[in-house]
This record gives structure tokens, C-alpha cells and sequence, in this order.
């Protein structure tokens, strides 16, 4: 078996919550560690901790660490829910910080209606969030197995953003699939591309792939039509934010584009998500819409254009079911019509 370097980027550190700065990468790995819910919320807003698996992990430890150090009732349940207030206001469309806070807080209400000592829902509150993390990452090898059936030996494999073990609870969903591949034995490559304008792809993609000995080529967004005609392209496989159960997948804005190519070039567009990022109630996924210096400037640091040049900055775009060849999550494969496989996986 090919060995391959994984990491946890989100953590419960003996009380405190520990992630790594993904906005530092792949300059520096560095740690951050903190007891303070407004930093996790800054931390997830500004991106140093991503994707939307791992902002669903670092919220649900984000309530238990409100509740730590509480040893009254009444102000343990005040920062529960001022945690969870203030959590559910850092990013819109990535489903599973919604679906981890409503988890944590049902679990809460649950053990504050059983009169449960403050010392007990500190403990369980703490192992709920333990189980959302360790849930994702059974999920995730869950996935890689199923995905590993779509790939074959020689394949290209065409991806964006990053959706891999930094962007989860740890091991990665699309790019997951690609990890359980390597390690069965295939010989794959990677196409990875930049992911304008934070370069996920470019910065945190090519890491993970460079650490895991994967073969892989990075190109701009803008090379994607010219890879896919010229460069052997075998799939586009992705991940998610936030699916709907009709099958329409909102991820990195970008990803529209590419399964328009995809459809175009007759290539195979693969969506790789846990059912935690199934939104079984949803109509319209809210697009986050960041500040406009990402996209004047270069990471903060060069600036590109004219002086407060009007820009637009969608963070997701939304792709519709119609070009979506399949879903893999770890229930199984979902096929058209996603109305009926969706919904029997969540
Ligand atoms: O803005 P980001 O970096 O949080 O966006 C992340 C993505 O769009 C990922 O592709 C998605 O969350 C899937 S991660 C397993």
C-alpha cells in the first residue's frame, strides 16, 4: 500500500479548539490554539479554516467549548446559545456548519431536559462533537471506497478547490477518492486548478498532493476548456457546499463553468459530498458573497487592477442536477433522478 501523509486540521486540544492556518499554507504550517469562541468565528470567516466539512467540525466543537467551565446551568445554556448564534453568522452556504450547530444544540436541549449535572452535558456535549468529527472521517474512506469504483487505472482526474483532508474532519471527499485510489495501486494523475480568488487548488491542493507523492499538474482556472480537449481529461471529480435532494450542487465558484466543459467535452462530472452537506429542506442556497479586495487584490498583497475597481466576488456558484453525472457520498452512488436517490441516502 502507497503511504500517504494525512493531517487533522481541526482539533479539541485538553479545552481548547487547535486548527491549522489554511491561509497560511503552503508557506508555513502553523498552529493556532484558542479558548475563544470570537476567534473560531473570525478564524472561519477569514478562511483559515475551510471547507465545509471542517467548518461543520469546528463549530461542533465551538458549542462544546462554550459550555466548558460552566458549572451553572443558566449560563452554560447562555453561551451555548450565544455560541450558537454567533457561529451560524460566519459563512451562508456551506450546509453542514448548520447542520453541526443543530446537532450540538438538540443534543443540549436534550440533556438540559433530563436534568443532566452541568459537569454531564459539558462530557456529552464534548463527545457529540468527537463523534461529528470522527463521523466525517469515516464518511470520508466510506466515499473513497464507493468513488474508487468510478476510476481506472491511467485515469486523469480534473479537480477544483480543495476538498480534501484540510477541507474536512480529515482524509477528504473528492480528493479523497483520488487519496483511495493512489493507495489501491492506480496510476492516476491530477489536474488541479487554481481556484481563483484565495488559490484553494493552487495553495492547499497541490500541498496535500505534493505530500502524498501524487503525480499532478496545476493550471489556471482559465485552462480548464484546453485540458479537458487537449490533455486527456477522464473526469472532473469534486466536492460541495451545499446539495440540494433535486441534485443541484452549489462548491467553489468555478465549478459551473467546469461541468458546462464537462458536458461539452463529454467528460464525466462526479460530485463527492457526506450526506451532512445534503440540505433536505432547502430551495435556494444562499451564495456568500466576500469583500472585493480578494479579488483586486492578490492575497492581500499585490494589487491587480485600478484602485477601488467595482468587482464581483460570489465565493459558490450554482450548478443544476442536469449536469451532474453522479453523487457519490458514503451511503452509496446516487444517479438520476437525485429526487429519489438523494432522499433515500438522507
Ligand atoms: O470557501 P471555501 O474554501 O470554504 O470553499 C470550499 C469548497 O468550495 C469546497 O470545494 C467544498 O467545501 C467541499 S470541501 C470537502
Amino acid at each position: 500500500m502507497r503511504e500517504l501523509a494525512d493531517i487533522t486540521p481541526v482539533k479539541w486540544d485538553n479545552g481548547k479548539i487547535a486548527w491549522i492556518n489554511q491561509t497560511r499554507l503552503p508557506w508555513e504550517e502553523e498552529w493556532k490554539v484558542s479558548e475563544s469562541i470570537e476567534e473560531l468565528a473570525s478564524a472561519i470567516e477569514s478562511l483559515e479554516i475551510r471547507g465545509a466539512p471542517a467548518i461543520g467540525v469546528a463549530a461542533a466543537y465551538g458549542i462544546a467549548l462554550s459550555a466548558a467551565n460552566q458549572s451553572e446551568a443558566g449560563s452554560m445554556k447562555d453561551n451555548v446559545l450565544a455560541c450558537y448564534g454567533r457561529l451560524r453568522k460566519t459563512r451562508p452556504t456551506a450546509v453542514n456548519l448548520f447542520w453541526a450547530l443543530d446537532r450540538m444544540l438538540s443534543k443540549f436541549r436534550s440533556l438540559e431536559a433530563s436534568d443532566a449535572p452541568a459537569v454531564e452535558i459539558r462530557e456529552k456535549l464534548l463527545k457529540e462533537a468527537m463523534a461529528i468529527h470522527s463521523e466525517d472521517i469515516g464518511a470520508n474512506k466510506q466515499m473513497g471506497r464507493y468513488g474508487n469504483g468510478l476510476i481506472k487505472d491511467g485515469d486523469t482526474i480534473l479537480t477544483h478547490c480543495n476538498a480534501g483532508a484540510l477541507a474536512t474532519g480529515g482524509w477528504g471527499t473528492s480528493y479523497g477518492i483520488i487519496r483511495t485510489a493512489w493507495q489501491s495501486g492506480k496510476d492516476i494523475r491530477v489536474i488541479a486548478t487554481h481556484t481563483a480568488p484565495l488559490y484553494q487548488g493552487a495553495r492547499l491542493t497541490m500541498w496535500e498532493l505534493k505530500r502524498d507523492g501524487i503525480p499532478a499538474k496545476l493550471i489556471t482556472d482559465n485552462m480548464a476548456a484546453y485540458a479537458m480537449k487537449d490533455e486527456n481529461v477522464s473526469m472532473v471529480l469534486l466536492g460541495a457546499d451545499r446539495i440540494l435532494l433535486n441534485g443541484t450542487v452549489a462548491n467553489k465558484i468555478g465549478t459551473y463553468g467546469l461541468a458546462i466543459l464537462a458536458k461539452h467535452h463529454k467528460i464525466p462530472f462526479y460530485v463527492a459530498a457526506p450526506t451532512s452537506t445534503i440540505d433536505p429542506k432547502g430551495r435556494k442556497i444562499p451564495i456568500e458573497q466576500r469583500k472585493p479586495d480578494e479579488v483586486r487584490n492578490i492575497l492581500g498583497k499585490l494589487q491587480i487592477t485600478v484602485r477601488d475597481a467595482d468587482v464581483l466576488n460570489p465565493a459558490f456558484d450554482i450548478t443544476p442536477s442536469r449536469l451532474v453525472s453522479a453523487i457519490i457520498t458514503e451511503k452509496g452512488i446516487a444517479t438520476k433522478p437525485y429526487m429519489e436517490s438523494l432522499a433515500a441516502m438522507k
